[in-house]
Order: structure tokens, then sequence, then C-alpha cells
């Protein structure tokens, strides 16, 4: 069985293998933003791939090597794909992670590999090949804004790239771009991220509850995805303009939707026990918490509320943190909704829950939010 390598983004390292471990479970890390799967390219492979919000890039494998033996390395790689290659033009292309690779330029791998491969029935074409060789020099990551404590040696990774992939865009569904936008929805690439911080490897989920909906803008991912969606909200204007959104984003699919006005306190009464369910949310804070109600307590109410509807689910969300929490020192107790992160552990287990995944991402310059993926504790 052929193995799978998969690039993840540059804006959250650690994110993205949280993401691809929660899709596909195991995982080799070959670099902070390379990691290797076992799993062969097939169709349920690029079905499960399309629900990542952080992958740039999707090869078959073909190898690794550490050192910078220039001339080894061009061999390693060109024998390799000589292997590979049927008859069909190609073009090798390559990508530098960090400082890259010792002294080894990246051009003069393109050069070398090519000229080696080059033949009457594999010639280069560099607009439009039949295959894509994609060499990835990758080094020491620097200045990164998202700390990232795993530890590799830099070495270089191959493959060929898979041409029935797309990296996700997003065009046509940013928040403005929707029929109903506020300034509290959230952006796509983060709903999608959330959703899939959700799965568990075994599993794909059928149903999914928001019980803070505002816009949509995670349903609307999720709508996407082909899961049934059960939202609410308190407020009847979002009610009113999230069905605009969805009937919008539903383009022909043949999901269930049921949007609904109702309290987080209310909704495992609104919506009844529902099994293989996710809840994905941003919970109010500040001044979209509904009148007096504290953003904390009612992020408490939806974990005993999602614990009844399904005592199976997945919860993923998103709490406001200080901006010193992107130092992400484990033993540092950040504040998080404005409270000291092992209070709101300890509440959290209180309801039955533990705390699997706690990540924070930036925002703007003072404000973090702190990702958060709880599962049943029993
Ligand atoms: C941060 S916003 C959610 C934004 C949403 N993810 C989006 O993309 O538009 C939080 C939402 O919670 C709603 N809300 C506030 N208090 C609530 C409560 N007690 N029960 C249910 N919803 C509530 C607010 O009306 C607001 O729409």
């Amino acid at each position: 069985m052929s193995r799978t390598l998969l690039l993840g983004s540059g804006w959250h390292p650690p994110l993205f293998r949280s993401e691809i471990k929660a899709l596909f479970g195991e995982i080799e890390v070959l670099h902070p933003r390379v990691v290797l799967l076992e799993d062969s390219i097939d169709e349920t492979f690029l079905n499960r791939i399309s629900r990542a919000a952080l992958v740039d890039d999707l090869l078959y494998f073909g190898g690794y090597c550490y050192g910078s033996d220039f001339s080894s390395i061009v061999d390693e790689i060109s024998d390799w794909c000589k292997e590979q290659l049927s008859p069909g033009s190609f073009a090798v292309r390559s990508k530098k992670l960090g400082s890259g690779v010792g002294n080894i330029s990246r051009r003069d791998l393109e050069k070398e590999v090519g000229a080696k491969l080059f033949s009457e029935i594999n010639p280069v074409n560099l607009h439009n090949p039949d295959f894509e060789i994609v060499i990835i020099v990758a080094g020491e990551v620097e200045g990164e804004v998202h700390r990232d404590s795993f530890q590799f040696d830099p070495c270089i990774i191959w493959g060929i790239r898979e041409k029935n992939w797309d990296k996700s865009d997003y065009l046509g569904r940013q928040p403005m771009e929707r029929p109903f936008f506020k300034p509290i929805s959230l952006e796509p690439r983060l709903a999608k991220l959330l959703i899939s911080l959700a799965h568990k490897e075994e599993n794909t989920p059928q149903n999914f509850i928001d019980p803070f909906c505002g816009t949509g803008g995670i349903a609307i991912e999720a709508l996407i995805q082909g899961m049934d969606i059960f939202v609410s909200d308190l407020d009847p204007t979002m009610v009113h303009g999230v069905k605009k959104n969805l009937s919008w984003a539903i383009d022909g699919r043949q999901n269930l939707i049921r949007v609904e006005k109702c309290s987080v306190k209310d909704i495992a009464n609104l919506w009844g026990p529902k099994e293989n369910s996710i809840f994905v949310f941003d919970p109010p804070y500040g001044r979209n918490a509904w009148k007096s109600d504290d953003g904390l307590e009612l992020f408490f109410s939806a974990l005993e509320q999602a614990l009844k509807i399904d005592g199976n689910s997945v919860i993923s969300t998103m709490l406001p943190a200080g901006s010193e929490s992107l130092e992400n020192n484990p033993d540092t107790d950040y504040i998080v909704m404005g409270h000291p992160w092992s209070e709101i552990e300890k509440q959290i287990n209180q309801r039955g829950w533990r705390v699997n995944l706690r990540s924070p991402v930036k925002v703007h310059k003072s404000l973090a939010r702190m990702v958060i993926v709880c599962h049943p504790l029993h």
C-alpha cells in the first residue's frame, strides 16, 4: 500500500497535526508541517481529507533523507521517480520550509532531478505536466506566530502530487459575501477547523449542533460536508438571519436543516437525544452575551446539555484568552474567558468532560482564542 504525505499550512502547524490526528488517527511527523499517513489515496481518503482546513498539499509519498550530500540526494530522488513515472510529461517543483537544509539549493535540486528523469517518454512540461514531482526542503522554522515545541531534524522529503485534490478555498462564502452578515461571523477556515477537530478517526459525524449559531458561520461549513444541521440562538435577529444564510448555502443539497430560537439552557429538550452528534460553537462573550448572562456560565450550560443529547459526542470550541497564552507553555495557568485555565478545566471535568486539546490561536496583537476540544470523561 502506498503512503500519503500531507503538507500543512504554515499558519498553525500544531493545529494542522491535531486536525489530521482527529481525522485519521495515528500520524508520523517528518517535520512540524509534514506528516505521513499509512493510508493510500482513494475516493474515501479524498472525501475525508476534504474535511481538513489546514492542508496545503497532498502527495504520494516518495521518501525522505537526512544529510546534505547533494548528489546522493539527487540520485535517491530520481531513482525513486524513475520507478514511479508512467509515460507522460513531468515537472519538478520544490518548496522550502523555514531555513532550508544546509547549503542545498532547491533550484539546483529541481534542475538536477529534472535532468536525470528527462527522456523521450518523460518530457518536461512546466505548465501542464501529467506528473508533478514535489521536493520539500524542510528546515528549522523561525519566528512562528504559534509556538511549536515539536523537535525534528531538517530533511529532504519528496513525492508525487495528487492531481484530484484542490486546497480548500472559500471563494464566495466569506462572511461578508453571505446574505446575512454581522461582525461576529466566524470566518470559514476557523469554522472548518473547529469541525474537523470534532471528528474521531473511526467515525463521520451525522448531526451538527451549534447552540450559539449567530449568523451560521460554522453551520455553513458543516452543511457543505453533508451533516444534518440543528442550530439555535437566543437572539431572534440571528435566527432569522441564519435561516437566510443556510438557504443560500444549501445549493441543492438534501441535508436536514433545523433552526430554532432557544436558550442554550434548553437545547436538550429542544432536540432530544441524538446519536452521532458533534457540538461546535463559539460561545458569546462581552457584548454579545445575552443580557446579564455570563459567557462562561453559558459555556458550562452547553457542556451539560450536550451530554444529555449525546453521551458520546465531541465538543469543539474557542474561548477568548489573553495574547500571553500564545506562549503556549503547558505549565502556565493562562487566563481564559477571564478565569485561570485550571479553574475552567476543573469545571469542565465536573460536568463530565475531559479536555482533549487546548491550543491558542492569535486573533490580533492583544487577543487570542483558546481552541478547546472535549471528549466525554467516561
Ligand atoms: C460569538 S456569537 C456566535 C457567532 C457565530 N459562530 C457566527 O459565525 O456568526 C454568539 C451567539 O450566541 C448568542 N447567545 C447569547 N446568549 C445566548 C444564550 N443564552 N443562548 C443561546 N444563544 C445565545 C448570541 O446571540 C450570538 O449570536
